[in-house]
């Protein structure tokens, strides 16, 4: 069984520490989440953070379980965890959406001489959206 699960919470680190925060729990959520079976998007935004986890529901309970632990973040609340067959984020182990230097990272891939990665492109796009329905 597949499902999503949306939650919000607030960021407890100092507003000067958070990118780097992001960028840590980014990269090593990709590499848990693809061994996992688990795609989603996290967006970092004035302080808190919102996170769309889909995949099968006990990896997606066990995984929340662990986010719920995590003192980088407190007042965790779950919105909604739904059943799904359809994912939203199916190329993305962990999308992210925030003022950090990942967005920048991911434009600097695209400038420049040369062919553009289409991976590269697919992601950047997939930013932009995850961006743009917020
Ligand atoms: C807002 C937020 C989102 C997170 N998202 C993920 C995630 O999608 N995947 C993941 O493996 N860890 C994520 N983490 C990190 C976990 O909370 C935890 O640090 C990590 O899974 C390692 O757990 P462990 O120390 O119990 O091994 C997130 C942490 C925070 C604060």
């Amino acid at each position: 069984m597949e499902c999503s699960l949306l939650y919000v919470s607030r960021a407890t680190l100092a507003a000067e520490r958070l990118d780097a925060a992001a960028d840590d729990i980014v990269a090593l959520s990709r590499a848990y989440n693809a061994s996992a079976g688990i795609t989603g998007g996290l967006v970092l935004a004035g302080g808190y953070f919102a996170q769309l986890l889909e995949g099968p529901t006990e990896a997606v309970k066990t995984l929340m379980e662990r986010i719920n632990r995590d003192p980088r973040h407190e007042e965790v609340s779950v919105l909604r965890i739904a059943a799904r067959s359809k994912r939203q984020f199916p190329d993305w182990s962990m999308a992210y959406a925030g003022g950090s230097t990942y967005v920048a990272k991911q434009i600097a891939a695209l400038l420049g001489p040369g062919p553009a990665d289409p991976k590269q492109i697919d992601r950047l796009t997939t930013l932009i959206v995850s961006f743009a329905s917020m």
